[in-house]
């Protein structure tokens, strides 16, 4: 069952989810990246011509966040909103981006229009990644 926190945050993915620009996949994916301050940045999936450009949800929220000022140390949780029944988990591009900006106890949810979830730490989405910094 999902949390009283968790539910709010899917209702702000499942909003964003219906800004999302989808003109090739019709799959309408929305993201809540949730602050320490309890504040919710959305994204949404944004589609491109040529497909390799295209945007997940999760990275036009982080994306969205870091331009908006905040910094990667309010980053408490993200959840993700997929239409159906069926949970999916974030794209590769988007779990090394996550690995970027995301401490590695950073849960990460997936939730779709039942009430069944599934959570990974941050630092599950992506063994062996690649990394700049000396961690
Ligand atoms: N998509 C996301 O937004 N997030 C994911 O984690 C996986 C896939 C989007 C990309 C594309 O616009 C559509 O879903 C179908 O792949």
């Amino acid at each position: 069952m999902l949390t009283e926190s968790l539910l709010k945050a899917r209702a702000v993915a499942r909003e964003a989810s219906n800004s999302a620009y989808i003109p090739y996949s019709q799959f309408p994916v929305g993201a809540a990246l949730m602050l320490d301050n309890g504040q919710i940045i959305a994204g949404c999936n944004v589609e491109n011509a040529s497909y390799g450009l295209s945007n997940c949800a999760e990275r036009t929220a982080i994306y969205s966040a870091i331009a908006q000022g905040h910094k990667a140390q309010e980053f408490a949780a993200m959840l993700i909103y997929m239409p159906g029944e069926k949970l999916y988990s974030p794209c590769g591009a988007c779990r090394q981006v996550i690995a970027e900006f995301f401490d590695p106890g950073v849960m990460v949810y997936a939730t779709c229009d039942n009430d069944t979830y599934q959570s990974w730490r941050a630092d599950e989405l992506l063994p062996g990644l690649f990394s700049m910094q000396q961690k």
